[in-house]
């Protein structure tokens, strides 16, 4: 028996990284898995290798309303309903934020953000449809306190948790659990830029997050599921922080 037998998740940024991973292990568990993304050669292989009875790929820009639409209708004419949503896709920018422009602050809301509240109004009406379920939109431990140079990333990832709280106050009479994961520093695509020295990486996280190391997508996936499935049952409107200890506090020594 699967955690997710009979389930039907969408999940946004599949293609590598923290979405990738939740995908591959919400199929264990028994789903069926809408893989959206706007890196389409990397999404088409990863369904293709989870297989077409558990997986499909649809292109999906979750800044775009007409994406929505039509990813919600490939995924009821691949798998005939919706059941679960997984709001991951999401974009990083560095920047001072005196030095930040419109144009940059708005291409992270857009995504971030926007590409958040997109997927609770298209995807929750097919879910009360579906008999109730689960909604778990991604934040970030910048969604709880501040860093500097994320400036952007950290106002749409606070911006997440108000949306979840509403969402889940809005929607829990209808079946709904929305709850939020709080990813700390995890090793994805995102958090080792170009150039980015992993020595040097490695050093700043045995430094700052107690348990001493970068975090695995896989440790999110974990989360994503708990929240995703029967085991959280009676759980919604929350955040929960996945970070090795980072925010538990400061150490001098
Ligand atoms: N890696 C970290 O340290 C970290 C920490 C906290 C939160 N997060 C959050 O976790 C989520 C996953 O990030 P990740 O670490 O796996 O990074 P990643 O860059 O590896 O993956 C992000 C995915 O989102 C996709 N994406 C970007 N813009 C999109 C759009 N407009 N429409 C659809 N898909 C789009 C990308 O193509 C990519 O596949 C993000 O929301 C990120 O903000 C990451």
């Amino acid at each position: 028996m699967g955690k997710l037998d009979g389930r039907v998740v969408l999940i946004t940024g599949a293609a590598r990284g923290q979405g990738e991973q939740e995908a591959r292990l919400f199929a264990e568990e028994g789903a069926r898995v809408v893989l959206c993304d706007v890196l389409d050669e990397e999404g088409g292989a990863l369904a293709a290798e989870l297989g077409a009875s558990r997986a499909r790929y649809v292109h999906l820009d979750v800044g775009e309303e007409d994406d929505w639409a039509r990813a919600v209708t490939a995924a009821k004419d691949a798998f005939g309903r919706i059941d679960g949503l997984v709001n991951n896709a999401g974009v990083l920018r560095f920047n001072e934020l005196v030095s930040t422009p419109l144009e940059e602050f708005m291409g992270v809301v857009r995504v971030n953000q926007v590409g958040c509240f997109l997927g609770i109004r298209a995807v929750a009406p097919e879910i009360e449809a579906a008999g109730g379920g689960t909604i778990v939109n991604t934040a970030s431990y910048t969604a709880l306190t501040g860093m500097a140079y994320v400036g952007a990333y950290a106002a749409t990832k606070h911006a997440v948790l108000g949306l979840t709280r509403v969402a889940a106050v809005e929607l829990g009479g209808k079946g709904i659990r929305v709850n939020a994961v709080c990813p700390g520093a995890v090793d994805t695509p995102m958090s080792n830029p170009e150039g980015a020295d992993p020595a040097t990486l490695d050093e700043l996280y045995r430094r700052l997050v107690p348990l001493g190391r970068v975090g695995r997508p896989e440790e999110v996936a974990a989360l994503a599921l708990f929240l995703s499935c029967a085991d959280s049952a009676y759980i919604t409107g929350q955040p929960f922080v996945v970070d090795g200890g980072w925010l538990a506090g400061v150490n001098v020594f």
